[in-house]
């Protein structure tokens, strides 16, 4: 047996909406275990800042702007990957949009585009793009970061949620397809996590008294208590798991 389970030394690792947040605490852990990190999201100046910063720890980070609900900056970006690294073992499809927060019935076109176009077509396209470079290289594994919206809608984000779900149906449907490849696939399901993204939920007090009373452990989570299981999910101590969904709630789906 393998002496350390979740080494990751020697790994090529994309990680999408890694800037900050949820995506940045998965960057970090992963390149602490040894990945080389491309931290990826819209702006190049945050992802510098956080592979600079990967870097002065020891850890090998690069930095690379790619807007995923672009289509040709998805391909320049495994343009580049393939150019600069010659592969990809682990993709984190991790960024995600999500701009409408009201009823459902007032939801506009440009609200549902955004959502989709970087929800699903995104995390779609990076992952047929990394699939084919894993397919190449014999193994490759690809880490959808879902949400508990896709299995519960959130109040008042229900496209959002909508496409969490196509998310986790993704997820299973890549691996179905994809495990004979040697190329395993799984999502990550947070719950309520402090970072910019949920500030809309967390920095309001009622929204937030309500979200607390239904989570045991009584609290939002950290950003950082996700990576975790991002590391279990990509590394070898999970080989022989594939097509499933990990919720990270404080138990709130209990
Ligand atoms: N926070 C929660 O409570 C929660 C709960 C469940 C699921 N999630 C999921 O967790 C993931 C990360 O969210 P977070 O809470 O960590 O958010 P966050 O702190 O706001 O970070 C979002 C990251 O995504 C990048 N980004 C946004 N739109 C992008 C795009 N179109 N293309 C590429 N990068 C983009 C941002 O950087 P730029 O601005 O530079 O692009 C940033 O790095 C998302 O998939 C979200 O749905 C979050």
């Amino acid at each position: 047996m393998k002496e350390n389970l979740f080494d990751l030394t020697g790994k090529v690792a994309l990680v999408t909406g890694a800037s900050r947040g949820i995506g940045e605490s998965i960057a970090r852990l992963l390149a602490a275990y040894g990945a080389e990190v491309i931290v990826s999201s819209r702006k190049i100046d945050g992802c510098e800042e956080v592979a600079a910063s990967i870097r002065a720890q020891g850890g090998k980070a690069h930095a690379f702007a790619c807007h995923v609900g672009e289509m040709a900056q998805i391909d320049a970006t495994f343009e580049y990957i393939k150019s600069t690294f010659g592969k990809l073992d682990i993709l984190v499809n991790n960024a995600a949009a999500n701009p409408y927060f009201g009823h459902i019935l007032d939801t506009d076109l440009a609200a549902y585009e955004k959502t989709v176009d970087v929800n699903v077509r995104g995390y779609f396209f990076m992952s047929i793009a990394a699939g084919k470079m894993m397919k190449e290289l014999g193994s490759g594994v690809i880490l959808n970061t879902a949400s508990v919206n896709g299995l519960s809608p959130g109040d008042m984000q229900g496209i959002y949620s909508i496409t969490k779900a196509a998310v986790i149906s993704m997820t299973k449907a890549f691996a179905k397809e994809c495990g004979s490849l040697n190329i395993r696939v799984n999502a990550l399901l947070p719950g309520l996590t402090d970072t910019k993204f949920a500030s809309a939920l967390t920095s309001n007090e009622n929204i937030l008294k309500h979200a607390l009373k239904v989570i045991p452990l009584g609290r939002v989570a950290d950003p950082d208590e996700m990576a975790g299981t991002v590391l279990y999910l990509v590394s070898d101590a999970s080989s022989y798991t594939t097509g499933t969904t990990v919720v990270v709630d404080g138990g709130m789906m209990a």
